[in-house]
């Protein structure tokens, strides 16, 4: 016997048996419970989507409770540890590993698609000079729906894998500039001889040297980091993603949607925000009295707490290692201190403990691209750079999920009942 949920209602009476599948029923289902035949039905409230499942998908699993996140099934440890940002990358899009030649086409395809547009270098060139990187990288990777026209054609598999290798490309050249013309540097071309983060790296800080030395630590370290930041389900960006892609526009556009949702303090902005808090701190000593500030309710500990993860986030634990790697090559951050005395008064304090609030990615990310050199206004872009694929690989999953339509919540109307328009001298 199928599984269901058997509903009585009160006001009429009547019982319905509502199918229950995947453990969740469907709010559709719940139209039929009606006072009157003309009545439009019961419907869920569901601010935030606290409890609300909108699509079905099959690309990154986690397990907010035990502390599991997996990519089309992998561990993310086991990525972490043995595989790269690219490969990682094919994994999150075509669902499988790439075999050896398919890896090959694969970095051959991104590989030559690195550089930008003339125009669009112009059109970041007109930005202010102090313009916040994020800010310029969200505009532009809008700007470049301007550019690829074949981009609309969503529906065309070959354009949109074309639109894929652009975007995954694109970006870390995009953000590079983003922070050279921050900081009033010219713009370095990709080398194509150096690897995915290798050329970012090069893009980012080359000075006149002919050839950009690359340090393999500080290398796999941005590796590391690019993928655990590559996918997370259904988070704000990627709901804006797929909200965005479901009204038909070419991903560019969709892209640029997302990445203002990543922008934000609470959700890609957070690891700019826990620099500020840890900088705002300034000692071990001031780390008491600033968690005595959180409890009464005056401001947030920034880079703690999850709406999925109701223990340690397992990306925050492998970026606890690779901080130690990187800091051997840059030199201990002097900030860290500040956030271990943080994390060990947080972790024994019932406040935190009751409420679950654990470290999150990006508790120790800020810390460790404040090593490499980058400002905090970077470390948003530096989210999004990665994040871009699993962006993508969602939003072609909602074009191709025959279940999926333009996105449109129902609201529950609570404002003013009809009334007639006054004339502004009838009003008091
Ligand atoms: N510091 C202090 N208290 C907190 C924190 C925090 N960081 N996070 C949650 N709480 C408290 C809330 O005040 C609330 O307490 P109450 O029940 O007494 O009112 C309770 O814990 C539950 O918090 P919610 O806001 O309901 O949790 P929600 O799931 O909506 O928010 C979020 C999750 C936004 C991540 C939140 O924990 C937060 O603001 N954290 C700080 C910002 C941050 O680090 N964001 C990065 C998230 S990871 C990412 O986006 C990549």
């Amino acid at each position: 016997m199928a599984d269901t949920l058997t509903v009585t209602d009160n006001r009429t009476g009547k019982q319905y048996e509502i199918p229950v599948t995947d453990r969740s029923i469907r709010a559709t289902d719940l139209r039929q419970i009606k006072l009157t035949p003309d009545d439009a039905g019961l419907s869920t409230y569901d601010p935030a989507f606290m409890n609300t499942a909108a699509c079905r998908s099959r690309i990154t699993f986690i397990d907010g409770d035990k502390g599991i996140l997996e990519y089309r099934g992998y561990p993310i440890e086991q990525l972490a540890e043995q595989s790269t940002y690219l490969e990682t990358a094919y994994l999150i899009l075509f669902g499988e590993l790439p075999t050896a030649p398919q890896l090959e086409t694969w970095t051959r395809e991104i590989t030559l698609h690195t550089m930008l547009h003339e125009n669009i270098k112009k059109l970041m060139d007109g930005f202010q000079y102090d313009a916040h990187p994020m800010g310029v990288f969200l505009s532009t990777v809008g700007a470049c729906s301007t550019l690829y026209k074949d981009s609309k054609q969503i529906f065309d598999a070959e354009l949109r894998q074309k639109q894929i290798h652009r975007l995954i490309a694109k970006v870390p050249t995009i953000a590079a500039y983003a922070y050279r013309h921050s900081i009033g540097r010219p713009y370095v071309l990709p080398d194509n001889q150096l690897s995915f983060t290798g050329n970012f790296l090069n893009m980012l800080f080359r000075m006149t040297e002919l050839k950009y030395d690359v340090n393999p630590v500080l290398e796999r370290a941005l590796d590391v980091l690019f993928i655990l930041h590559a996918d997370h389900e259904q988070n704000c960006s990627t709901s804006a993603m797929r909200a965005i892609g479901s009204s038909h526009v070419d991903p560019y556009s969709a892209m640029a949607g997302a990445t203002a949702a990543l922008y934000g303090p609470l959700h890609g902005g957070a690891n700019e925000a826990v620099l500020r808090m840890l900088n705002e701190i300034g000692t071990v000593q001031q780390v008491p009295g600033f968690i005595k500030r959180v409890k009464a309710g005056e401001g947030r500990l920034m880079g703690f707490g999850h709406r999925v993860y109701k223990s340690y986030d397992p990306r925050a634990k492998i970026i606890k290692q690779t901080a130690d790697s990187v800091f051997e090559v840059t030199g201990r951050n002097p900030l860290l201190d500040i956030a271990l005395e943080l994390e060990r008064i947080a972790l024994e304090d019932d406040y935190f403990v009751s409420r679950k609030l654990y470290p999150n990615v990006d508790f120790y990310s800020g810390l460790i691209y404040q090593a490499m050199g980058f400002p905090v206004t970077m470390f948003p872009v530096l989210f999004a750079i990665p994040r871009t694929s699993g962006w993508i690989a969602q939003w072609e999953e909602m074009l191709l999920d025959p279940e999926q339509k333009i996105a449109r919540p129902k609201q529950l109307y609570v404002g003013a009942t009809r009334r007639d328009y006054l004339p502004l001298s009838k009003r008091a």
